[in-house]
């Protein structure tokens, strides 16, 4: 199987159109060891033709055309896309607007929980999905299921389950109490299996903290594709940035004892790799002392265009 990351930052990209922040000035200066990302998703393929995004980002049509595998065969019908369906892990909007890049008449599958496909259903502008192309499928918590394309399975076994997290920004409710209206199916994490070899890796773009059932899941994986949106918990405010903490933002952050990186270390998991990192977070700085940090922690830090195979 093999995974392209199309976009390794978390909302807004680096550097994000707005932020005078130091790694996205220093970004856009060109600046050595800060380069450029776009909004978080991978592409999986199993079969050699067939593409699985894992969400889809506002960056889509961007990452499409600097993905060769993802542009249409020359030497097919006049409309063509190896790109077969999208499985959604949240609502957000760095995770679903890309959906809208996709229109023009395009048959493929969508997966979302009941609550995110909820939140399309909700979202008119997400009919110019023609329903008669694009199908929409709930996924059901710890039910694999082989995803399927427009031709049928495309090699690629999926179970969702649901991860800590929070409800889309534009959906918290701050009536609701500290949770903002959060309910389990609003931010889920995805095995991702190649069905003919049983070989697979977690996707988790998005977690709030591990809880006992992400642990025990986790545990001994071969692969695992983790939410690295923040360094430390209050660097967003520490920055100017924005008046959040990762908590409240549903991000566990990489540092500390209560951090990804110390909650993660115990699980023997076999290749570790961060993604959806956030434009304030300094380890995105190749040399910085949180990026040799990571590295020495055994956390490789993706990038647009990287490859994995597994
Ligand atoms: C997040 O990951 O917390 C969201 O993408 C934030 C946002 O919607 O801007
Ligand atoms: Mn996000």
């Amino acid at each position: 199987m093999m995974i392209k990351v199309l976009g390794s930052a978390a909302g807004g990209g680096l550097p994000q159109w707005n932020c005078n922040g130091r790694n996205s000035a220093d970004a856009r200066k060109g600046a050595a060891g800060l380069t450029p990302r776009t909004q978080a998703s991978v592409a999986v393929n199993a079969d050699g033709a067939q593409w699985v995004l894992l969400n889809a980002a506002p960056d889509l049509r961007q990452q499409i055309n600097e993905t060769p595998e993802l542009h249409p065969k020359p030497d097919a019908a006049p409309r063509n896309s190896p790109i077969k369906a999208v499985v959604l892990t949240n609502g957000d909007v760095d995770a679903v607007a890309g959906l809208l890049t996709l229109r023009e008449g395009q048959p493929f599958t969508v997966y979302g929980t009941e609550r995110v496909l909820g939140v399309l259903a909700a979202n008119s502008i997400f009919d110019v999905l023609d329903a008669h192309l694009v199908k929409r499928v709930v996924m059901g918590f710890e039910r694999p299921f082989a995803v399927e394309g427009p031709s049928g399975p495309v090699g690629i076994t999926i179970e969702a389950f649901p991860v800590p997290g929070k409800v889309p920004l534009y959906l918290e409710d701050a009536k609701a109490g500290a949770g903002l209206g959060t309910q389990e199916g609003d931010t889920v994490g995805l095995k991702v299996t190649e069905t003919s070899s049983g070989r697979h890796f977690f996707y988790v773009p998005g977690c709030a903290r591990l809880d006992d059932a992400l642990r025990a899941r986790l545990k001994g994986a071969p692969l695992l594709v983790f939410d690295g949106t923040l360094y430390t918990n209050d660097e967003m405010i520490a920055q100017g940035l924005l008046n959040k903490t990762g908590e409240r933002m549903g991000h566990m952050n990489m540092s500390g004892s209560a951090g990804s990186i110390a909650e993660i270390a115990p699980l023997a998991v076999g290749r570790k790799i961060f993604i959806h990192i956030n434009n304030s977070n300094p380890a995105l700085r190749q040399g910085s002392p949180e990026r040799t940090a990571v590295e020495k922690a055994g956390w490789e830090v993706s990038y647009d265009g990287m490859e994995v195979k597994v």
